[in-house]
């Protein structure tokens, strides 16, 4: 393939991947917008490997053998992940972006197949340092995420004394590093404060993970999926390939957008968030230690006597959560809700920003259910409807139907917006048992006297709740 066919090429992959993203931001549109994205792929990956800047009679084998494994790998954790698990999986791919970056500057820094002079030599080795620097961060800052999500590392943070002074201290000697690296006279010389710098910022992006506890974790993930596109656009600087820097910059802002999108929904302050352990109340409790504990006598309710209530109901609101993914009760809700509306019952659907694990997540799951996307309503469209709602059913959500986020400055969730299913006339809380959500913090909505708990697993209970509508 000629220079001139590549670039056209790469060109139309650009195209192909910006309307992927714009498909993707409406639920109508989202499997139109994948379609674009796999075809602008592929479209990508055949330009560069026929294109004029690699040499097939040499990289064929390694080629096709690198396309084997990673199709091979990435058809296995398709067809075998859970739906629940797929935020740690992207977090996991987050983390290779990160560490291929890291490979790409070592290498192009170590070849010596073009040589660099002058201006283009410092411009080349700032781009290898920066590209090291955002992808090691990425890389350790993304498997401590995989952790935390995966419950393999706590979720609370861990806030070390002086922890800012630290991070600035780590900023200040890698800006040292980097003037040392630039000017070192041998690839021998550069090499120590190359490799000192990666090591402090595979430190740095598990600091900045470990001291971000509880709810604020959805806004750590998309920061980590906006690092890896700067990481991926800073490995397109490194080998001069410029499809590479567009679909990076793509990457690296829709995910800072995401970010700061998160970070109001939750009414958080972007660089709290960043500098780690926001709502620990000054840093050095816990999540779960923070905040009063609710007290009182909750009322359990059975599967008929929920049913009966939805019945005589005129006005149903459905909050699904992290618990509907996972017992995967989302096509139980939709029959309920078939049901229901077929009663001339008025049901809709609040999602709560970070309901479940990543963002959209509740969407998807309703989407692959089928629910008509006109009864799902965003968390600002349906909170000041929740007086005039008879029943508000909870299901498997916790934090975000929290009153304590609005009533207890102390709570560690405290200035979050939730769902205020409370107001309702009734609410009704399905779940196993009275623990508490993703973020640790009791929830004193369970106490409340217009509340009701469907203690058991939500598939289970709501299978029981549609035998008994249909009888
Ligand atoms: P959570 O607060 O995590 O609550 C989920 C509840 O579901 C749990 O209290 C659990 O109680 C219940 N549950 C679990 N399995 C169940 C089952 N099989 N049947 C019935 N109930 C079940 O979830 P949420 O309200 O959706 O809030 C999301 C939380 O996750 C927020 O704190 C958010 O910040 C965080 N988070 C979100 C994201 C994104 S981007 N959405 C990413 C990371 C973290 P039992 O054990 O008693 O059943």
């Amino acid at each position: 393939m000629s220079e001139n066919l590549a670039t056209v090429a790469y060109l139309g992959a650009a195209i192909l991947f910006i309307m992927s993203l714009g498909g993707l931001s409406n639920p109508e549109t989202s499997r139109r917008g994948n379609l674009y994205g796999m075809v602008g792929m592929t479209l990508a990956v055949l330009a560069t490997v026929l294109g004029p800047r690699v040499d097939l009679g040499v990289g064929l084998p390694w080629i096709v053998g690198a396309l084997a494994i990673g199709a091979a790998i990435g058809l296995y954790a398709a067809r075998t992940v859970q739906m629940t698990q797929m935020p740690e999986l992207v977090a996991l791919m987050h983390s290779l972006v990160g560490l291929a970056a890291c490979f790409v500057g070592f290498a192009s820094y170590v070849d010596t197949s073009i040589v660099y002079e002058g201006a283009e030599k410092a411009i080349h080795e700032v781009e290898i340092y920066i590209g090291i620097l955002i992808g090691a961060v990425t890389f350790s800052g993304s498997v401590i995420a995989f952790g935390k999500l995966s419950g393999k590392v706590s979720g609370k943070p861990l806030l070390l004394p002086a922890r800012h002074w630290l991070n600035l201290l780590a900023l200040l000697i890698v800006i040292w590093l980097g003037v040392q690296f630039v000017s070192a006279p041998s690839i021998e010389a550069g090499m120590t404060p190359l490799l000192i710098m990666t090591v402090i910022a595979l430190l740095f992006g598990i600091h900045m993970v470990v001291a971000i506890g509880g709810a604020d974790m959805p806004v750590v993930v998309s920061m980590l999926n906006s690092y890896s596109g700067w990481a991926a656009a800073a490995t397109g600087f490194m080998l001069a390939n410029d499809l590479l820097i567009v679909t990076g910059a793509l990457v690296g802002s829709s995910g800072a957008i995401l970010s700061y999108i998160m970070c109001r929904a939750m009414n958080r302050n972007f660089v709290s968030v960043i500098a780690g352990g926001f709502g620990t109340g000054g840093g050095a409790v816990p999540a779960a230690a923070g905040g009063a504990q609710p007290a009182g006598e909750v009322t359990a309710v059975s599967a008929s006597e929920t049913a009966e209530m939805l019945r005589s109901a005129k006005s149903v609101v459905i909050i699904p959560g992290y618990g509907m993914a996972v017992a995967q009760a989302q096509h139980t809700v939709y029959e309920i809700t078939k049901l229901l509306r077929e009663k001339s019952v008025n049901v809709r659907f609040a999602i709560h920003p970070v309901a479940g694990r990543m963002p959209g997540h509740m969407n998807v799951l309703l989407a692959e259910a089928k629910v008509p996307y006109d009864i799902v309503l965003e968390m600002d469209e349906i909170n000041d409807d929740f007086p005039d709602t008879d029943v508000s059913i909870v299901i498997g959500a916790n934090d975000i139907v929290n009153p304590a986020a609005e009533d207890d400055p102390t709570s560690p969730i405290a200035g979050m917006p939730v769902l205020q299913v409370w107001k309702s006339k009734t609410s009704i809380v399905m779940k196993r048992s009275m623990a508490s959500g993703y973020a640790g913090v009791d929830n004193p909505l369970f106490f409340k006297e217009n509340n009701r708990m469907l203690f058991g697993d939500a598939k289970k209970m709501l299978d029981e709740v549609l035998v008994a509508l249909k009888s």
